[in-house]
């Protein structure tokens, strides 16, 4: 069995590919594509599907086909570099996540065949339909709280603060099995690993949120000796359940580590799912009227937002060997972007892709989620979650609208997430 850390702290990046059309202005970093990352790249898919960014040093691919073939071609294109950072990390940071107690393995998303199908068995079980059945009333009844507080207070409210971070952040605590009473400490630990892992923060960002993945890490360890010892209902006791009945299959450290994991992978791009659905719901009266009218038009609605606006639009990988994408070379060791958005915009997929239309017949066939092996293993959690979190969003609050001025929303500039960091609502 092949172990590889969890986060690589440092990595060689090799040269431009020598045939691969170079462009000089494209960056996710750039005001344009976080302004707009569509009207920024459909020029590029039409005219240069898969290009060289200079900036980001990476192959971006843009076109639908050739994104499915790489993520259905595991052995040629590795997800081992999905969790890294996106920029060499300063020496500071590294000396803080070389505590020698700071040992998280990779274990699902950036964890190479054979051992991710080994693992993946036992994580897939953990995800079942009884599972997000036990959490339903936990959602709905979190979700009526969390509008009752957000009401009381009185508005205006910013609903990323108020609803839509902690929601999926409680819930994935609670499918996880953590303690309620440990819920801010948490959320303050795992909320910017966006920005270590897909970001581009400063030395000093850096430094404090890799002290934060550190205290979580030790208590993400403390807390499964401790359900070890006094299992309950919940997924970490499922996988250690696991690991008593197969120690040699799967590993204390990967239990540890696939907990880890979890409280980033289960929280922010459902935060953001359900952030882009106000962007996207709220303008549209008709929308948001047809949808308080007839609740059962909610997972439809839910599933244009992840076209249209989806909380991620670019994913990684790395080549395994020389290989091609879409007829162009790319040679071993290439980093390569994803544009999942872009190909959720290509019109001879998506008629009339910049029209919001939640009766839209294939809006599922988006790629949001990822394609073969490493599938999204959230996804029916994520649509089942906002699915009830909407339903009583547009029962409690009909009135619900944005607050004028926010033309320009704030967002993270990174390469993979997409979503404003707030989002004032008012409401009568
Ligand atoms: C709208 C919300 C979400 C989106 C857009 C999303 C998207 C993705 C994407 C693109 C991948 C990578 C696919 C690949 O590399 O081939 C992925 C993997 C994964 N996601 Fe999600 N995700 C969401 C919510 C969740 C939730 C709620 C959970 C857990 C509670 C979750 C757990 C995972 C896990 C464990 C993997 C790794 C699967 C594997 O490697 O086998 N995700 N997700």
């Amino acid at each position: 069995m092949s172990t590889r850390s969890y986060h690589k702290l440092e990595e060689t990046i090799p040269p431009p590919p020598g045939r691969c059309p170079m462009d000089s202005t494209f960056s996710p970093f750039s005001e344009e594509y976080v302004a707009d990352p569509y009207a920024d790249l459909e020029p590029r898919r039409e005219q240069t599907p898969v290009f060289y960014s200079e900036a980001l040093q990476m192959v971006v691919v843009t076109r639908m086909d050739d994104i499915v073939d790489v993520f259905t071609n595991p052995d040629t294109f590795s997800s081992e570099n999905v969790q890294d950072p996106v920029f060499p990390l300063s020496p500071e940071t590294v000396d803080v996540l070389s505590a020698p107690d700071f040992n998280p393995v990779a274990v699902m998303s950036n964890r190479q065949e054979p051992d991710h199908k080994r693992i993946r068995q036992y994580t897939k079980r953990g995800f079942s339909n009884r599972r997000m059945k036990v959490l339903e009333p936990y959602i709905r009844q979190r979700s009526h709280e969390l509008i009752d507080a957000m009401i009381a207070a009185g508005s205006p409210a910013d609903f990323a603060a108020g609803f839509a971070a902690p929601l999926p952040g409680d819930t994935v605590f609670r499918f996880i099995g953590f303690p309620e009473k440990d819920d801010d400490q948490l959320r303050a630990w795992c909320g910017d690993r966006l920005a270590f892992s897909w970001g581009k923060p400063s030395p000093e960002e850096q430094v404090d949120i890799a002290n934060k993945m550190l205290s979580y890490w030790r208590y993400c360890r403390e807390f499964t000796a401790g359900k070890a010892a006094d299992l309950g209902d919940d997924f970490a006791s499922e996988l250690l359940t696991d690991h008593n009945e197969n120690p040699e299959d799967l590993s204390y450290r990967e239990v540890e580590s696939i907990i880890y994991g979890l409280s980033f992978a289960g929280h922010e791009p459902v935060t953001l799912l359900l952030l882009n659905s106000l962007l996207c719901f709220l303008p549209r009266r008709d929308v948001w009227a047809e949808l308080e009218a007839d609740p059962e038009l909610i997972p439809g609605a839910l599933e244009e937002v992840i076209r249209y606006e989806s909380p991620q639009i670019g994913w990684r990988r790395i080549a395994n060997h020389d290989t091609s994408i879409g007829g162009v070379d790319i040679p071993k060791g290439t980093r390569i972007m994803l544009a999942l958005g872009a190909a959720n915009h290509q019109p001879d997929i998506f008629e009339e892709p910049t029209v919001f239309d939640i009766h839209r017949p294939n809006s599922r066939n988006n790629i949001s989620f990822g394609k073969g092996i490493h599938y999204c293993l959230g996804a029916k959690f994520a649509r089942f979650e906002a699915k009830v979190a909407m339903e009583v969003l547009v029962q409690r609050m009909p009135s619900l609208r944005m607050a004028a001025g926010q033309e320009e929303l704030e967002r993270i500039a990174n390469i993979s997430f997409r979503g404003p960091t707030s989002l004032i609502v008012e409401w009568d």
